[in-house]
């Protein structure tokens, strides 16, 4: 299968999508699970019943296709997201972005859960994603990206409209937002105390395994976007304590109400 032929599959089942005039997309990460399910629903799908889409296997995420609306106003709601430590490749891990153009969305807003690796960071701290490393899919993007041109393009991301837009909001509502930069790793595995130690001296500040394939084709596809990690844990060897996704959730679940109010003013902002 090739981006082409993915997109005209999926553009068969959610052309509809269209009709809302949606202009902003949300992808929630782990422990953003709930956010939204007491707004007004006006359409859902699950990926599990269309044979040819992924269905998220990671405890804590689901894999539905919402649009909600906030005072009046239609968003885009991905409720889980496709990694490649789950097996999947880059097409399919592209899904939400792919129907988010084909939606004719104009801003992405990706969220995700991340190790803290700057030693000024806490769990339960948010950090907007500045910039991040994508050599390590690369090689996937490019060859699942051919039909688009990537030669000498410029990624542009973040979106500088949607940083003003998240600071705007972190002042309003008093939630406070660290910058800095996320490593991305393929994963499975969470990182050894070595590799955390190499990213910690390259000068990032953050460490998770998903995001950065999304944020990367919006950029190819002219979606403006901006990605937020929630700092759920201490990375590996920055503490005694073995890492595990159950401390994850957890401490995911502790800001869970923090994490919700930024989003839900931020959207309110781009709607
Ligand atoms: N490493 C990688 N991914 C993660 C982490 C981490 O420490 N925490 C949450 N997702």
């Amino acid at each position: 299968m090739n981006l082409h032929d993915y997109s005209a599959q999926l553009e068969n089942s959610f052309y509809k999508l269209r009709d809302f005039d949606l202009k902003t997309a949300i992808i929630l990460g782990s422990g953003l699970n709930q956010f939204g399910t007491d707004l007004p629903l006006l359409y859902s799908i699950d990926t599990a019943d269309y044979d040819f889409m992924p269905v998220s296997t990671v405890e804590g995420h689901n894999s539905t296709i919402e649009v909600r609306s906030i005072s009046d106003k239609p968003f885009l709601l991905f409720r889980g997201r496709f990694h490649f430590y789950e097996g999947y490749d880059i097409l399919q891990c592209l899904t939400p972005v792919i129907i988010a153009k084909i939606a004719n969305i104009s801003n992405l807003m990706a969220t995700n859960a991340a190790g803290g690796v700057n030693p000024y960071f806490k769990p339960g701290d948010l950090m907007i994603i500045n910039s991040f490393n994508s050599f390590n899919i690369r090689k996937e993007l490019s060859d699942a990206l051919q039909d688009i041109k990537t030669v000498d393009t410029y990624l542009d991301y973040p979106a500088p409209e949607l940083i003003e837009k998240l600071l705007e909001t972190s002042s309003e509502t008093g939630i406070l937002l660290k910058e800095g930069l996320y490593w991305y790793n393929k994963g499975p595995a969470y990182e050894t105390p070595a590799e955390i130690k190499m990213i910690s001296k390259l000068g990032y500040d953050a460490v998770g395994m998903s995001t950065v394939h999304e944020i990367y084709f919006a950029a190819l596809s002219g979606i403006s976007s901006i990605a937020i990690s929630c700092i759920t844990n201490y990375a590996a060897g920055l503490t005694d304590q073995k890492l595990a996704h159950s401390e994850v959730v957890e401490t995911a679940d502790l800001i869970r109400t923090k994490f919700e109010t930024l989003i839900s003013s931020f959207i309110l902002k781009t709607v």
